[in-house]
């Protein structure tokens, strides 16, 4: 897989010649580039931003360099990059999206600062390639620069030869499947006891079926507990029913589409 980044920090992306990303890209799965966008700027000062037209705080990132950019990117490779815009206001990066992403050639990512890049940019490449605003959380950060490292690394992870066990990631929270809406339960491993306190005895029980039944069984804990909300949404067909009798004694009630409620939460839509 090839992976552009376009940024006025290039220095931020170093942890990308890290760890699991790093071996990547030392073993030629990935093929990471990084550039500067100052580079395609025409002045002395290397302009790279200006002030919003309406007035308001804050810059905004001139269309100028980032058309500079992103056309040369374009230009040195084969086929189309899917464009990957970091933004607030963009759709929310789920696993789901890291799976489909890890399934393209070509990534190229824009990471702003300021205020964001001059609409212009997004609207022209949106007219001839797959470009996808996407935002990390709700939340605001200074700039685009980790939102891509963590997008880059749910993404490289998923990618076939990057994670030592392939099959690690099945099992993940919200790995597509059996995983797609619950959070993966707790783990452990040796000492079987430490400050006094043991493992659960299924886990040395040897019994796959007994262990994989707790496992989901705790994944239904911990995700009625920190995340009701994909409870709430959990495909009644991916539900058998000990996963049903499981959830009820979680306090939660079946309604007669098979979905799940608990009294006193408000149905998010
Ligand atoms: C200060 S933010 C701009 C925020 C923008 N004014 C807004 O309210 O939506 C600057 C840049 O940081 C990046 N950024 C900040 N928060 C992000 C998030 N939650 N997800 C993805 N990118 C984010 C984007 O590249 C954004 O253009």
């Amino acid at each position: 897989m090839r992976l552009d980044v376009v940024t006025i920090f290039p220095e931020y992306l170093e942890p990308l010649n890290v760890s699991l990303v790093g071996k990547a890209r030392a073993r030629g799965q990935l093929d990471v580039r990084v550039h500067d966008l100052r580079t395609f700027t025409h002045d002395r000062h290397n302009t790279v931003d200006d002030t919003p037209y309406g007035g308001g705080p804050g810059m905004v990132m001139k269309p100028e360099p980032w058309g500079e950019a992103l056309d040369s990117v374009l230009e040195s490779g084969e086929g189309e990059p899917v464009i990957v815009v970091p933004t607030p206001s963009g759709r929310p990066f789920t696993q789901e999206l890291a799976v489909e992403l890890s399934g393209k050639p070509w990534l190229v990512f824009t990471p702003a600062r300021y205020e964001g890049i001059d609409r212009r940019v997004i609207e022209e490449y949106g007219d001839r390639l797959d470009v996808r605003e996407v935002s990390i959380g709700d939340y605001v950060l200074a700039g685009g620069e980790a939102p891509v490292l963590v997008m880059v690394e749910a993404i490289a992870r998923l990618l076939p030869g990057v994670l030592g066990n392939a099959e690690s990631h099945r099992d993940d929270s919200f790995a597509p499947g059996a995983m797609a809406d619950l959070l993966e339960g707790p783990v452990y491993t040796k000492p079987p006891e430490w400050r006094g306190r043991g493992i659960p005895q299924v886990l040395l029980s040897g019994h796959h079926g007994k262990i994989a039944r707790w496992r989901r069984d705790e994944a239904f804990r911990r995700t009625s507990e920190n995340r009701p909300d994909l409870i709430e949404r959990c495909d009644p067909a991916a539900l058998d029913k000990h996963d049903r009798s499981m959830l009820a004694a979680l306090g939660w009630t079946e309604g007669p589409d098979g979905r799940f409620w608990r009294p006193g939460r408000a149905v998010e839509e």
